[in-house]
C-alpha cells in the first residue's frame, strides 16, 4: 500500500504539472508571436525611417533622429495591453535606455550564453500581472558607421555629434554580429 502511494504521489504531480505546461505553453506561443510582430513593425518602421534620415540628411543629421524619433516610434504600439515597449543595452548610448533589474539579468544570461557558444532567442518572463517578451538585437554593417570602432569605422564628425548629445556614451566598439542590447515589451495580463 505504501509503495503504491509513493508511486501514485509523483504520478499525480507529473499530471498536474502537464496540465499546467499545456496552458503555459500556450500563453507562451500567443505571447512569443504577439512579440515578434511588434519588434517587426518597430523595427522595420525605425529602421526604414533611420535608413531615410541617412540617405537624405547624412549620418551626422541620422543622429538627431534617433535621439529624436526612437522613443516617439516606440511609444506609437504601446496601448492598453502593452504597457510597454522599448530598447535597452548593458552599453547603452542614452542613459533612459539603461536596463533596470531585470532587464539588466536576462542581458547578462544572454552574454553568458554567447560566450558558451549557443544560439540566443527570444524569451519570456510570465509574473502575476505581466508577460515580458525580451528579443536580442545583434548588429549588422550598417550599425558599425554609429556603433563601431570609434578610431576606424566612425566618422569623425559623427563621432563628435555623438559625444555632443551622449557625453556618456558606452556604445561603440561593436563588431557585427555583437549582442548590441535587447527588446523588451510588457504586456498586461489582464
Ligand atoms: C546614424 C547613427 C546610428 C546608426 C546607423 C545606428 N544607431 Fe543605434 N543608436 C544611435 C543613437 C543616436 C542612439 C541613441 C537613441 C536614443 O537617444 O534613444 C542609438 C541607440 C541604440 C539602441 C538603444 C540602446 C542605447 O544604447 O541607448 C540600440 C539597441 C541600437 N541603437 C542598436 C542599433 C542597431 C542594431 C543598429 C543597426 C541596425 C543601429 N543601432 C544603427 C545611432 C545609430
Amino acid at each position: 500500500m505504501k509503495l503504491i502511494l509513493i508511486l501514485l504521489i509523483p504520478i499525480s504531480l507529473l499530471n498536474q504539472g502537464c496540465l499546467n505546461n499545456k496552458n503555459n505553453q500556450e500563453i507562451n506561443k500567443e505571447f512569443i508571436e504577439k512579440g515578434q510582430s511588434i519588434v517587426k513593425q518597430t523595427f522595420d518602421t525605425l529602421n526604414k525611417e533611420l535608413s531615410t534620415a541617412i540617405s537624405e540628411k547624412g549620418l551626422k543629421a541620422a543622429i538627431d533622429y534617433c535621439y529624436l524619433n526612437a522613443s516617439t516610434i516606440t511609444s506609437i504600439y504601446e496601448n492598453k495591453a502593452i504597457t510597454s515597449i522599448s530598447r535597452t543595452a548593458i552599453k547603452f548610448r542614452n542613459p533612459a535606455n539603461a536596463p533596470d533589474s531585470l532587464e539588466f539579468l536576462v542581458l547578462n544570461q544572454y552574454g553568458s550564453s554567447i560566450e558558451r557558444g549557443d544560439t540566443i532567442s527570444h524569451r519570456l518572463i510570465v509574473n502575476d500581472t505581466e508577460i515580458h517578451y525580451f528579443k536580442p538585437i545583434l548588429l549588422d554593417n550598417k550599425c558599425l558607421l554609429c556603433h563601431g570602432d570609434p578610431n576606424t569605422e566612425i566618422q569623425s564628425e559623427v563621432l563628435e555629434q555623438i559625444k555632443n548629445k551622449y557625453p556618456g556614451d558606452l556604445a561603440t566598439g561593436f563588431r557585427k554580429d555583437d549582442l548590441r542590447g535587447m527588446w523588451h515589451i510588457v504586456f498586461n495580463k489582464k
